[in-house]
């Protein structure tokens, strides 16, 4: 039985290196203490349950709007400095509430069905299998910056069309959010920068579309009377939710097998079981663990009253664990029908990537598997980004014996 005075009160505990490595364990003692609570010291409300996160992210009394309260709370000398930074956030989809939400995410859809997902697997293999190709002979791979940052990256710029000389503006990209949030000046030079590129692809492509996605927004935005603003800020955001996402799930995806070598081998075995090992991995150690949204009137949750403007912040990687859904959360398992979990949102902000997320990580996993006759660890430490929000490795370096 926990002893639950003694364990601890908040989610900035996850900074702890013992919650680092572990922070499902910390996610199932504040959930057993309350699946709902007020945390004084991240001055928010946390929800921890599968059930709870699921309805509260289709609950239009909460708002996506995260980026209006951080500026208004910006000393005015700083504001004017960020300002960019705020606009490109706030005219984003993932920031809207319906029915601005609704019509920007409407012109990206197109893009994102999944015959035209299924059309760019071919183009991610190959790439997957040349960078994996570079480091056959060595025998060595650091799986995330070797493989999953260039995937990532080189995906969400054939997508967009960003154009080749133009791709190292998109290196090193993390969250513009989370920039806004420590007030980066840098970011607003890149930002200045990207929207030049975008400048130049979006004149280009109206004059002469592409099978790319900024020739289908820009069909479909135009017709309905997007700005030019909405338009750079939606093609912004796929640079933003498109990449360390991905490369980062993949890399705990990788170390998750590694961990649970039994689970590596059936997969090896048995290749056919990719799709629910895909899932299974993104709700067994997802990049992303929370999602926050602001309340806008009183809602009752169980035995609490969330407040108008209070933050609330779901915790994904929680309701990714719940036992009262997953049964055993604490188990890889590949056959498992993970399919609800929690890793991409839920309801209307449901990711629009995750179709293409989930190819990129098939394809990273079955190249991998397929190319090595032995896959192992080189080192059992594991070095984590100073986050809580994402769990993002700094590397992960394996040694394999290539196949054939
Ligand atoms: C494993 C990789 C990924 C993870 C874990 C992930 C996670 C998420 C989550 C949790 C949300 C919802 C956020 C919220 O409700 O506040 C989201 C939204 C979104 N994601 Fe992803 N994502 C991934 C990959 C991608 C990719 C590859 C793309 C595009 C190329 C993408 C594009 C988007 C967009 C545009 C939204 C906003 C949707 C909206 O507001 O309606 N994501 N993602």
């Amino acid at each position: 039985m926990t002893d639950l005075t003694a364990t601890p009160s908040t989610l900035l505990e996850l900074f702890q290196p013992e919650w680092v490595r572990d922070p499902y364990a910390l996610y199932r003692i504040l959930r057993e203490r309350s699946p709902v609570y007020w945390d004084d010291i991240m001055a928010t409300w946390v929800v921890l349950r599968h059930a709870d996160i699921a309805a509260l992210s289709r609950d239009p009394r909460l708002s996506e709007d995260r980026v209006t309260p951080l500026l208004d709370r910006l000393p005015a000398d700083r504001r004017a400095g960020m300002r960019p930074l705020a606009d490109a956030l706030s005219d984003m989809m993932l920031f809207n509430n319906p029915p601005r939400h609704t019509r920007l995410r409407a012109m990206m859809r197109q893009a994102f069905t999944r015959k035209a997902m299924e059309e760019m697997r071919g183009s991610i293999e190959q790439r997957v299998t040349r960078l994996f190709d570079a480091h056959r002979a060595t025998g060595r791979l650091d799986v995330l910056n070797d493989l999953a940052e260039p995937l990532a990256l080189d995906v969400v710029a054939d997508l967009l069309g960003f154009p080749e000389p133009d791709r190292h503006l998109l290196i090193g990209w993390s969250s513009l959010l989370h920039e806004f949030f420590m007030q980066s000046p840098a970011e607003v030079e890149r930002v200045r920068r990207i929207r030049e590129v975008f400048e130049r692809v979006a004149a280009d492509r109206r004059g002469r579309p592409q099978p790319d996605l900024t020739s289908r927004m820009l069909a479909d935005g135009d017709a309905a009377g997007a700005t030019e603003d909405e338009l750079f800020a939606n093609f912004l955001l796929i640079i933003d939710a498109g990449q360390v996402t991905t490369s980062h799930l993949i890399a705990n995806a990788v170390r998750a097998l590694l961990l649970n070598p039994d689970q590596l081998q059936l997969l090896r075995d048995r290749p056919d079981l990719m799709p629910s090992a895909a899932n299974e991995l993104m709700r067994f150690d997802s990049s992303v663990q929370f999602t926050t949204r602001m309340a806008t009137t009183d809602i009752e949750i169980g035995d609490y009253l969330i407040g108008p403007s209070e933050p609330v912040t779901l915790v994904v990687g929680s309701g990714n664990h719940d036992p009262a859904k997953f049964a055993d959360p604490e188990r890889l398992d590949i056959t498992r029908q993970s399919k609800e979990h929690l890793s991409f949102g839920f309801g209307p902000h449901y990711c629009l990537g995750a179709g293409l997320a989930l190819i990129e990580i098939q394809a990273a996993l079955s190249t991998l598997l397929a190319g090595t006759r032995t896959l192992s660890l080189v080192s059992p430490e594991f070095r984590w980004k100073d986050s809580i929000n994402f769990r993002f490795l700094t590397d992960l370096h394996v040694a394999f014996d290539p196949a054939g």
